[in-house]
């Protein structure tokens, strides 16, 4: 997952190359290091930990000033993330300087061979194989960029590979494979980066690669191939973001900046969904109704948090469209031998677009016939590159590598998902279906009024700080989002989080109450079913065992005050959209734990943004 830069301009590359790195090192911080091209020499440092430790390396011992130059953040996968493990790589006579995000599978067999003609590695990492191959296509003939094509139909597995050579200063080569790359088009200077936050500060036009593709860049322009060497094109589009949009705009964390937008992401997540005539529409839906209508089974595949919106997507899909649907980690997916067919729909949710997991769950689903949608933050990722529909969940950048705002989307999007799908199929009459959009749209609203109250959350986060095992519980839609909170608040503050169905409790977990464990614990909306009273017993069975009961509950609920600790109170809405506003509270609580345990709650410790591997 590692973040990975390359400039070749007018400007002074050093400056360049550490600022994109800055914006990329979300997507791993166990090392940084960067190459710069002067005077046919390859000038590198690299060093152990975050990006603040190379800065410091170079104020000590300045590089020279060049204008070509590559950088690398790093998320440790070959190799113990120490300096020598750390990128770039050089080849055996340091003529080529190569940055690699990913995993070069056959990189064992390779290493043999050039161990064999008496190449020396100077790390344990898979990378270091690539720099050497390449110098020895160089020394073969040719320049850096049919090396780079040579090398790469050598190579197996995922990999994005950014390299200079020190005879040719003015040229730096890419390629991709399986794994993220897009090129910043300027004007006498063009970039290279993990994503578009690496040179958003610069320009704004961006080229989408596609798989297997090498480009080269100079200053005057930028060109694409195939590994085969033969022409390719990539696809030009315009980024709608800014920096501004990528900086932390005075707040402390990224993460609390995201948690504060959310009420924005999801009214930028409804934006355009309904036709002029009150219909709702999916601008990149690409499936046809009629292929729709012939779904007769969806499976969700997805991680970690994303893997929550998708068993709330079960909920509110099952219960909108009476299609089955089944949640399963991606991980999972296709070791089991799922049965798919060319009527079940896969729905991969993503954030990032380029989870390893993910990608590798839709490319089996597709390979046996199944449709893939993506719910996706990154546009132009390799997730909806590859699938064949994307609802685009539309919330911006997020940076930090707990998600927030991409959660809340995600959300967002299964209702959206759900809702045309009762459309197309007729499961649902038109009113009833503009009644949820309507619900929807009140959710901005209910979101700022939640983040209005942050300061109670922030002081039980005072309170609660030297907890050492929190639960949460939830049912129905409910569950989901205490499964969430417990793994917020087990990533960010690390302390021990579970968390349950209630009605589960008396099969086991109740055993874990004892005088003061804090739970909390979301409560359904009261309604016709019985979900909130039953919710409501399972409170005062561990009320009665001496747990501490901090409960969200909707407002106004006078049956619950006897049995809360401490209430926190959630606007009215429907049980299936609860888990949008049960959220919140319970990220505001975690960033802010952390935060006052002292923890770096945007680069929370051996995490990365985004997991390229599997
Ligand atoms: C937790 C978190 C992760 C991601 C997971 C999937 O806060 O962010 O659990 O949700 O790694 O990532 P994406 O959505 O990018 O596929």
């Amino acid at each position: 997952m590692c973040g990975i830069v390359g400039y070749v301009g007018d400007k002074q590359a050093q400056g360049v190359v550490i600022e994109g790195l800055r914006r990329l090192e979300y997507r791993g911080y166990d090392s940084a290091g960067i190459a710069l091209i002067e005077a046919g020499t390859v000038h590198s440092d690299k060093r152990a930990g975050k990006l603040a430790n190379l800065e410091k390396a170079i104020g000590e011992r300045p590089l020279p000033e060049s204008t070509t130059g590559i950088g690398h953040t790093r998320w440790a996968t070959h190799g113990a993330p120490n300096d020598q493990n750390a990128h770039p790589h050089l080849g055996r006579r340091d003529r080529v300087a190569l940055v690699h995000n990913g995993i070069i599978e056959n990189y064992a067999t390779l290493r043999a061979e050039l161990e064999a003609e008496g190449h020396e590695m100077r790390s344990e990492t898979d990378t270091e194989i690539a720099a050497h191959l390449l110098e020895r296509e160089l020394d073969a003939g040719g320049d850096l960029t049919t090396a780079m094509q040579a090398v790469c139909r050598r190579l197996e597995g995922a990999f994005t590979l950014v390299a200079v050579d020190a005879q040719d200063p003015d040229r730096v080569v890419a390629a991709r494979r399986n794994s993220p790359l897009v090129v910043g088009l300027g004007q006498g200077e063009n970039f290279l980066g993990s994503d578009v936050a690496a040179f958003i500060e610069h320009t704004r036009d961006a080229l989408e690669l596609g798989q297997d593709q090498v480009v080269t860049i100079t200053r005057e322009g930028v060109t694409v191939t195939g590994f085969d060497g033969s022409p390719a094109e990539g696809k030009p589009y315009h980024v709608d973001w800014d920096l501004s949009a990528a900086e932390k705009d005075g707040h402390d964390w990224f993460m609390r900046k995201e948690i504060y937008e959310q009420p924005q992401a999801v009214a930028d997540a409804l934006l355009g969904r309904r036709t002029p005539s009150g219909a709702l529409q999916l601008d990149e839906m690409r499936l046809s109704e009629q292929e729709l209508r012939d779904v007769d089974k969806i499976i969700v595949i997805a991680c970690g948090t994303a893997f929550y919106a998708g068993l709330v997507a079960k909920y509110a899909i099952e219960h909108w469209c009476r299609i089955p649907v089944e949640v399963e980690l991606a991980h999972e997916f296709r070791y089991r031998d799922p049965i798919l067919t060319a009527n079940t729909l896969v729905v991969a949710i993503s954030q990032s677009g380029e989870t390893a997991d993910t990608l590798q769950a839709i490319r089996h689903a597709r390979v046996q016939g199944s449709r893939v949608l993506a719910i996706c933050n990154t546009n132009g990722s390799t997730i909806p590159r590859e699938s064949d529909a994307v609802i685009y969940t539309h919330a911006g950048p997020e940076i930090g590598v707990a998600s927030t705002k991409g959660f809340i989307t995600q959300l967002v999007a299964s209702y959206l998902l759900g809702l045309y799908l009762a459309q197309v199929r007729g499961t649902m009459f038109g009113d009833e279906i503009t009644a949820v959009v309507n619900d929807l749209e009140e959710m901005p609203a209910h979101l700022q009024t939640l983040i209005d109250r942050k300061d109670e959350i922030y002081a039980l986060a005072a309170e609660l700080k030297d907890a050492r095992s929190v639960l949460f519980l939830g049912r129905h839609a409910g569950y989901p989002v205490a499964l969430e909170g417990a793994l917020k608040l087990k990533e960010l503050a690390y302390i021990h989080a579970e968390g349950f169905a209630a009605g589960e409790l008396k099969h086991g977990p109740i055993a874990l109450i004892e005088e003061g464990l804090p739970v909390f614990c979301v409560v359904p909306p009261r309604g016709r079913d019985q979900l909130h009273d039953k919710m409501i017993s399972a409170i005062q069975e561990i009320r009665a065992r001496g747990a501490r009961t901090l409960l969200l509950v909707e407002e106004d609920d006078p049956a619950v005050a006897s049995y809360a600790d401490s209430v926190i109170p959630l606007p009215r809405v429907p049980v299936l959209l609860q888990p949008l506003v049960a959220v919140v509270p319970l990220q505001l609580f975690a960033c802010e734990l952390a935060s006052l345990l002292g923890h770096d709650v945007d680069q929370p410790r051996n995490l990365a943004k985004s997991v390229t591997v599997e």
